[in-house]
């Protein structure tokens, strides 16, 4: 069997038309839809995502602001910071990109952010909402790879969803949303670790599998069930000197011999990154129909 391909971009395209709409209702009542990152220091990764999410808006007409500060930046110096966010008429949601440096306790920046403007959806009020299944704002990795399954014609209803990676950002929450009872999710779902034993034949029990580890070509051909589907949230920066700038992203899949085995799967890049970009504007918007009063 080969795989599909589970172009990102292209099931982004369906989720921005729907957003251009919105967008144009909101100007119509003069409101332009703001969101502002919040960066920390140089890790290549962040800064990645961080020059994506300015052209994503860009691209939908979204008022984009980038506030890129030294890694000395003091704790109560970016505390300060999400305060003017917080109250910025402009700004209707805002994120700070993780990892923050190891002197900035990151549960405190996250516990100051407005939960109205937790464009994320990391504050522990959003994490509650979206674990009883009352969400205001889904984190957009998690709930652009729920998307990503259903318009693809991969509904995790019914299946066995292995997810492997238990971080706040991806494991936790993919985990939380597609064990909801609800329309597009109603998975049964494991969650793996570095601690869990005999992970490869737990992952190879997993209909649909969820790599989001950290580590380069972690998840191999002989992981994978025949006819599974497969998600790779990993974005690792690896060297190259046969590549232009000498690198080159990878994900977490061993992505040339697991497409032999699997269903469909997502490649990187071109996979879950574009789906992230888009589901932090959608969350933008939201918040942005919210503080008008407007339906979102
Ligand atoms: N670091 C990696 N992914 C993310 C994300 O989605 N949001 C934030 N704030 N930091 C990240």
């Amino acid at each position: 069997m080969v795989a599909t391909i589970i172009h990102g971009p292209e099931v982004a395209e369906q989720i921005k038309k729907e957003l251009r709409e919105k967008i144009a209702e909101l100007k119509g009542r003069g409101v332009t839809p703001g969101l502002a990152v919040v960066l920390v220091g140089e890790d290549p990764a962040s800064q990645q995502y961080v020059r994506n999410k300015a052209k994503g808006c860009e691209e939908l007409g979204i008022y984009s602001r980038s506030i890129i500060l030294p890694v000395s930046t003091s704790e109560d110096e970016l505390l300060r910071i999400v305060d003017e966010l917080n109250a910025d008429p402009a700004i209707h949601g805002f994120l700070v990109q993780l990892p923050l440096p190891k002197h900035i306790d990151e549960n405190k920046v996250l516990m100051r952010i407005d939960p109205e403007k937790d464009a994320d959806g990391f504050h522990p009020v959003n994490v509650g909402r979206m674990l009883i299944g009352n969400p205001q704002f889904l984190p957009a990795t998690p709930h652009g790879i729920q998307e990503m399954l259903v318009r693809s014609g991969n509904d995790p209803e019914g299946k066995h969803v292995v997810v492997v990676g238990r971080s706040n950002i991806v494991g936790k929450p993919v985990a939380a949303i597609l064990m909801q009872k609800r329309k597009g999710a109603n998975a049964t779902v494991t969650v793996c670790h570095s601690r869990t034993r005999d992970l490869a034949s737990l992952v190879r029990m997993g209909d649909v599998v969820v790599a989001a580890i950290g580590s380069p070509r972690f998840i191999t051909a002989d992981m994978i069930k025949p006819g599974a589907v497969v998600i790779d949230v990993g974005t690792n920066r690896v060297d190259d000197p046969a590549a232009k700038r000498g690198y080159r992203w990878v994900g977490d899949v061993d992505f040339e011999n697991v497409k032999e085995v699997a269903s469909a799967i997502t490649p990187v890049p071109g996979g879950v990154g574009p789906m992230t970009i888009v589901m932090l504007m959608k969350n933008t918007v939201i918040a942005a129909c919210r503080a008008a009063g407007m339906h979102s």
